[in-house]
């Protein structure tokens, strides 16, 4: 059921209280703590299982609380803020003492962004603060996109559970650091990167984990289920699945001829945001099967695609 008013406010007071509450937004529900509660943010990172040094975003409600975290806002970082928030957009930018450490992980730089959840806003508006939160998963784990999603694997950990129904978006939100001499994507995401251009210029795109974790969002293996996820294969390969308990995620059509145990269409019809909207939940759905592989069909690498395929590819991302 959708959360009430009284629900949203008895989650305000938690947060202030130093609790942690789960909260929708449009990209994917967050875990949320009051970010200038430094014992509550810890809480968070245990309850994720989360490493210090994986800093966290800063969710705020109101325009002008963004110049109470960061030293200043670069032109640009401010264009995209007028076009683009509330939505699912997060600045890297200089931050301010007083943001505590335990959210930046000792970074000089902090991550904000304002969600278009109308039940977020209410809620950082009734508590009164900014809300430190990262995506209400196990560290590592895929997203969730429904309050369900959180309850099956935070349930018991977390103060309480705000329900706003399943997430618009359905991916992450795009994560653009204004540090360097250019902007720079750190993480494709639910706002695509052809509509930030035209409003910027030329954004920096090199994803590759070329220095330190300063996004583990961009370290190789992320976004993961149990079932061993498989991305890059070719009709010649599909022999050695055929024996096999396989599920299908295709993006608007079966073209592959194994039998499989399910299958999962991301969007019959094609639309690359409706395709977003239903990628976690359909991982979690093929996932839950005991599968020994999930094969994942390409989209094309176009707006929201290529967060898809970014996903995609860290998920099926194998370690050793
Ligand atoms: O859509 C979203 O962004 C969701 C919703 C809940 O807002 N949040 C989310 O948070 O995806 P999280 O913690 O799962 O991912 C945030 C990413 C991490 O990869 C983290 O490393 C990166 O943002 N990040 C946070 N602060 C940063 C900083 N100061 N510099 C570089 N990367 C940062
Ligand atoms: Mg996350």
């Amino acid at each position: 059921m959708i959360s009430d008013d009284q629900e949203i406010r008895r989650a305000a007071a938690i947060l202030r209280g130093g609790g942690i509450v789960a909260f929708p937004t449009e990209t994917v529900y967050g875990l949320g703590a009051d970010a200038f509660n430094p014992l509550a943010v810890a809480r968070i990172f245990e309850i994720k299982n989360r490493p210090f040094f994986d800093p966290l975003i800063l969710h705020i409600a109101d325009f002008n609380d963004l110049s109470k975290l960061v030293m200043d806002i670069p032109i640009h970082a401010e264009r995209l803020i007028h076009r683009f928030w509330p939505g699912p957009l997060t600045l890297v930018l200089s931050k301010k003492d007083e943001v505590p450490d335990i959210v930046t992980a000792g970074l000089p730089t902090v991550a904000v962004r304002m969600p278009q959840h109308p039940i977020a806003l209410d809620l950082i508006q009734k508590a009164g603060c900014p809300i430190a939160g990262p995506s209400a998963n196990p560290f590592g784990y895929v997203s969730p996109t429904t309050a369900g999603h959180v309850r099956e694997q935070l349930g018991d950990q977390v103060d309480l559970i705000l329900d706003g129904g399943p997430c618009e978006v359905g991916l992450e939100s795009t994560i653009i650091s204004f540090i360097g001499e250019k902007p720079r994507l750190l993480r494709p995401g639910g706002l695509p990167l052809e509509e930030v251009e035209p409003i910027i210029g030329k954004v920096e795109m090199n994803l590759i984990e070329e220095s330190g974790p300063s996004s583990p969002g961009r370290l190789p293996k992320h976004y993961a289920p149990q079932t061993p996820v498989v991305v890059d294969w070719r009709e010649k390969d599909l022999d050695n699945y055929r024996n096999k308990k396989v599920g299908l995620l295709a993006f608007r059509e079966v073209n592959v001829s194994l039998p499989f145990q399910q299958v999962e269409l991301l969007s019959p019809k094609g639309d690359l945001r409706e395709a977003a909207a239903n990628l976690f939940a359909a991982i979690r759905r093929l996932d839950a099967l005991t599968l020994d592989f999930i094969l994942a069909e390409p989209v094309p690498e176009v707006g929201l695609g290529r967060a898809i395929m970014d996903r995609l590819r860290r998920a099926s991302h194998r370690e050793g």
